[in-house]
């Protein structure tokens, strides 16, 4: 039995206290359907919340067959399902493969046939058998609350928690979709409530629960609704709730509360409630094989995201190509240094002029390559990441409310990211390497440069994913930050002294484009290379790798923060 005792939610809203919950108490027995109903902004999403630990209420205490989930245990991640009033599926994949992968997150089970098994009961139980090989984003509003419903059947809870799930859609699919969850609610002695705004198909129900202004004003069973509230029909209750006050309602409930409970709602469901047999709930499956389901799944997602392949594809083999065509002739030799002695001073100064301005150029078109495919390979790595997470987020925030483990869930993201990182750098370099002839350094000391910044980059944009409540915040930030690369590196235009140094720290292209040049500075090239770098020092290459390490960790710290907090708005 789930019973709620005097539960009160407050929010500090400008030094405020704003009361949404105000003393509710009810009592809700095993195998029972509930609705919660009432007028637009009373509490009831709010009221859902608080059941399912999402808020935790300010005072009152919640039971859970006699156990207060306040001070004992709460009920477990599996125990619970909760459909939120938003998309709960990933378009790019099938009805079934939606269920399948949902499965193998939350179940631990001892065999594919097994989580087959399961699959398949649960396709029939909510009716999406035929569909089952269809895409999430064809679905029509009905069946998504289907795929909805069925994916919190995975852990077959014993608390099953809709909201809206019934809105905006036609009345018969309405009407469907509460006869499903009734269907559900006697099968296994779960209860299920149900948040709406509706007040048709109430005889479904077992009880029906009134929230007005976040004030219980009636839970009772739905044939003594227009009783109470004497109206003619169940339509009418929401005008008639404004005669009197959310506390003069809720006071005269308080009366009656007594009598109705024992007449009717504690009345135990009818024998059929354990049809399924006993009830069991799985336990969490582990890290390391949560984050395969969620590796397979998202590589799964991005090969059927054509527009994603096609921007990766473009950025892989376009962006090589513009750093080539700027070094087609290919890096001229440095000359030799002249012998002067035999030289007249003003020849000497010729001579000398002549050497410089051949080291300016070699030394300039040496740097801006190297800039230039750093700069595309920070802006490929934002392109990676910026919206990995918050792109996802409400999916992954109900995920992770059902058992996700945080660190399966980064380390998912990282293993993803790492191979597309290293492709982008790897083929940035070797084309280059072999398009520009006679490119000085080493090339697998560059490519590690190349793979560095690249990462650091797609981690930082993965930070900012996991830090940021929207993708369109995500995305703008990523962008902002891949276009300050250059100004901010001091290598193109010089900033103040004092300046310099603190921007740079956080500048990735800067340690990338340093690094490389370092790497380049062999015996032939060195004076060119100092010569364009006079007044912008260039940092050992050893120290370069190490700052990248540091962002790619900075990154990867803020992204772990950042999911583990809970953003469900
Ligand atoms: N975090 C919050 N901060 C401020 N106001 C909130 C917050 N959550 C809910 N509210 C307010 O509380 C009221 C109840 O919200 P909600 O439970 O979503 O209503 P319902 O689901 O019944 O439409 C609304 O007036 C809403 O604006
Ligand atoms: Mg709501």
């Amino acid at each position: 039995m789930l019973s709620l005792d005097k539960i009160c939610y407050t929010i500090d809203k400008e030094d405020e206290e704003i009361e949404l919950i105000s003393e509710a108490s009810i009592q809700v027995n095993q195998g029972h359907f509930m609705a919660i109903v009432g007028p637009s902004g009373c509490g009831k999403t709010t009221l859902l919340r608080v059941i399912a630990g999402l808020n935790e209420e300010s005072s009152g205490s919640i039971f859970w067959n006699g156990r207060n989930l306040a001070e004992d245990e709460d009920l477990s991640p599996s125990e619970i399902g909760y459909v939120p009033q938003f998309s709960i599926a990933f378009d790019e994949l099938s009805v079934e493969e939606s269920i399948e992968s949902t499965i193998r997150l939350r179940v631990r089970a001892r065999s594919h046939k097994e989580v087959i098994g399961i699959r398949d009961n649960i396709l029939s139980k909510v009716g999406l058998k035929e569909l089952r090989h269809r895409r999430v984003e064809v679905l029509s509003g009905g069946q998504k609350r289907r795929l909805g419903l069925a994916l919190e059947l995975a852990s077959n809870p014993i608390l099953l928690l809709c909201d809206e799930v019934t809105s905006g859609l036609d009345p018969k699919s309405e009407q469907e979709i509460v006869r499903l969850m009734h269907q559900l609610s006697h099968e296994q002695n779960r209860i299920v409530v149900n948040v709406t705004h509706s007040l048709s198909n109430l005889e479904l129900y077992d009880s029906v629960l009134v929230l007005f202004e976040g004030r219980v004003v009636y839970h009772g069973p739905p044939e003594r609704i227009t009783h109470y509230f004497s109206v003619d029909s169940a339509e009418n209750i929401y005008p008639t709730l404004t005669k009197q006050t959310p506390v003069q309602w809720h006071k005269s409930w308080e009366k009656h509360r007594a009598s109705y409970y024992k007449n009717n709602t504690l009345k135990e469901q009818p024998a059929h409630a354990t049809d399924d047999g006993p009830h069991e709930t799985s336990s969490i499956p582990g890290r390391l094989a949560q984050l395969q389901v969620l590796l397979a799944r998202r590589w799964k997602i991005f090969f059927r995201d054509r527009t994603q392949i096609f921007l990766q594809m473009a950025m892989l083999f376009g962006f090589p190509l513009l750093v080539v065509i700027f070094g087609l002739d290919g890096i001229p030799q440095p000359r030799h240094e002249p012998n002067l002695t035999s030289l007249n001073p003003i020849e000497k100064m010729g001579t000398q002029m002549e050497v410089t301005a051949d080291h300016l150029k070699i030394g300039g078109l040496l740097s801006g390559l190297v800039m230039f495919q750093v700069i595309l390979l920070t802006l490929m790595g934002s392109n990676n990441s910026a919206r990995e997470i918050a792109g996802e987020r409400l999916l992954f925030e109900k995920e992770k409310f059902a058992g996700l483990h945080v660190s399966s869930y980064i380390g998912s993201k990282v293993l993803f990211l790492l191979v597309l990182v290293a492709i982008q750098s790897i083929w940035m370099g070797i084309f280059v390497e072999f398009m520009i002839p006679s490119l000085p350094g080493e090339l697998v000391g560059r490519l590690a440069i190349l793979i560095l910044v690249n990462a650091a980059m797609t981690s930082i944009c993965l930070g900012i994913s996991g830090v940021m409540s929207t993708p369109a915040q995500a995305s703008l930030l990523s962008i902002y930050l891949v276009g300050f690369q250059l100004p901010l590196s001091g290598a193109v235009l010089a900033l103040p002294q004092w300046l310099e140094p603190i921007t740079r720290t956080f500048i990735s292209a800067y340690w990338g484009w340093s690094g490389n040049l370092d790497l380049m500075k062999d015996a032939q090239f060195s004076q060119a290379i100092n010569t364009i770098t006079e007044d912008t020092s260039i940092l050992a290459v050893g120290f370069c790798y190490t700052v990248l390490a540091l962002h790619i960790t900075g990154g990867l710290v803020a992204a772990y923060i950042g999911a583990k907090r809970h953003k469900w708005h």
